[in-house]
């Protein structure tokens, strides 16, 4: 039996396309980029090209993008450099945010006394704009905001925009963990003014462990990784090459095919809130449907049971992959502290369901059938 994986937001299945790229790039594009001669000039172009197709993906310069080993390192490099090099003494971020951005910030607080202020959040489960404006304007210090566009975890969105015009106006930094919106929807740098934005290419079916840092050009720092003069002297260190043009290569075809990709995911996941309404009666939906949301992520939780403490264990054994977490608790199911931070959390089990548009309506009545067994639910569908 095929597996249905609905776990796309913990990470994403390489295309086929993606996989040709690379497999070319290993064959023909290995010289050293940093070499002279012909297979090293060959390697550079091929890198520049890339660079090229992400800077054009969200409206940046070709100066202004850095290639990483993926969301984590773009994350850590953005915060603890503009604390670094750009004189960053305040960070203003929330408690939703990914572990490599609680972690940076934990580092930041005890090793190099920044002030961190933690944005309360709205009763469903939102940063709360007004109490941010607040914040931001409690101090003369020099502040950066990191918010996530997207919450890995709940799908929740913040206004990028607005919250860029509102640090613009009082003259904070504004970084946005943008892993899991490029790709998915428009980004453009040039209207929306942000100091950084985070890529990782297998959010969105390219390689692991590559992605990139978007550094708007008025705010560049000094090397986080020190080498050699790679990446503009900004990370030292071979280029993964067959990795970046990968990526390169599954970000020109997200972006080309954002519109169907997405009316297929829409169309998945509104199946799959249908048929879960229906089939349970306590359900509590942690994604905030009423508001901007990613339409990738869907965030339900089960009531308690003596069935639900092993429900992702009995999907699994079903062929179905969903997670209780983020990708990095999804193996432990320790819970997960994004749904502990929200104000409106139940009793129960989080699932979280993340869609690809490789998806199908038939996939999503298949689970919701396997729900209904796994928790036992005896409520006759349709009532
Ligand atoms: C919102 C968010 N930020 C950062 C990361 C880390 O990205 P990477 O796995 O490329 O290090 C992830 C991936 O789980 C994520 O979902």
């Amino acid at each position: 039996m095929r597996r249905i994986y609905f776990d796309n937001a913990a990470t994403t299945p390489v295309d086929p396309e993606v996989i040709k790229v690379m497999h070319d790039a290993l064959q023909n594009s290995w010289g050293n980029p940093s070499a002279i001669y012909s297979e090293g000039r060959n390697s550079r172009a091929a890198i520049e090209r890339a660079r090229k197709a992400v800077a054009t993906a969200i409206g940046a310069s070709i100066g202004e993008v850095f290639f990483t080993s993926g969301g984590t390192e773009s994350n850590n490099m953005a915060l603890k450099c503009a604390v670094r090099d750009l004189g960053v003494e305040r960070i203003i971020s929330s408690p939703l945010e990914h572990h490599c951005i609680l972690h940076s910030l934990d580092f930041l607080k005890k090793y190099e006394q920044v002030e961190v202020e933690m944005v309360p959040l709205t009763q469903n489960g939102r940063v709360d704009q007004q109490a941010l404006a607040d914040l931001i304007k409690a101090s003369d210090k020099k502040t950066l905001v990191s918010l996530m566009h997207s919450n890995n975890e709940m799908g929740n969105m913040i206004d990028l925009s607005a919250i860029s015009v509102l640090c613009e106006e009082h003259g904070a930094l504004f970084h946005s963990d943008t892993v899991q919106t490029v790709g998915y929807f428009p980004l453009d740098v040039s209207k929306t003014k942000m100091a950084f934005i985070s890529g990782s290419a297998h959010k969105f079916y390219g390689p692991k462990g590559v992605g990139f840092v978007y550094i708007n050009g008025d705010n560049m720092i000094k090397p986080f990784i020190d080498g050699g003069a790679q990446e503009r002297n900004m990370r030292g260190g071979t280029e993964n090459i067959y990795g970046i043009l990968g990526m390169a290569h599954a970000l020109e075809m997200a972006v080309k095919e954002m519109d169907e990709r997405r009316a297929q995911i829409e169309k998945v996941r509104a199946h799959l809130i249908d048929r879960l309404k229906e089939a349970f009666t306590d359900l509590h939906f942690n994604t905030d449907l009423d508001g901007p949301n990613h339409y990738k992520v869907l965030n339900v939780t089960f009531p308690e049971s003596d069935k639900s403490e092993m429900l992702l264990f009995n999907l699994d054994i079903s062929g179905i992959s969903v997670s209780g977490g983020s990708a990095c608790s999804s193996g432990a199911d320790q819970g997960s502290h994004v749904i502990n931070a929200l104000p409106n959390t139940v009793e129960g089990k989080a699932v979280r369901f993340s869609f690809s548009h490789h998806n199908t309506l038939e996939e999503v009545d298949v689970v919701v059938d396997k729900l209904r067994e796994s928790l036992a639910v005896n409520k006759p569908v349709g009532s």
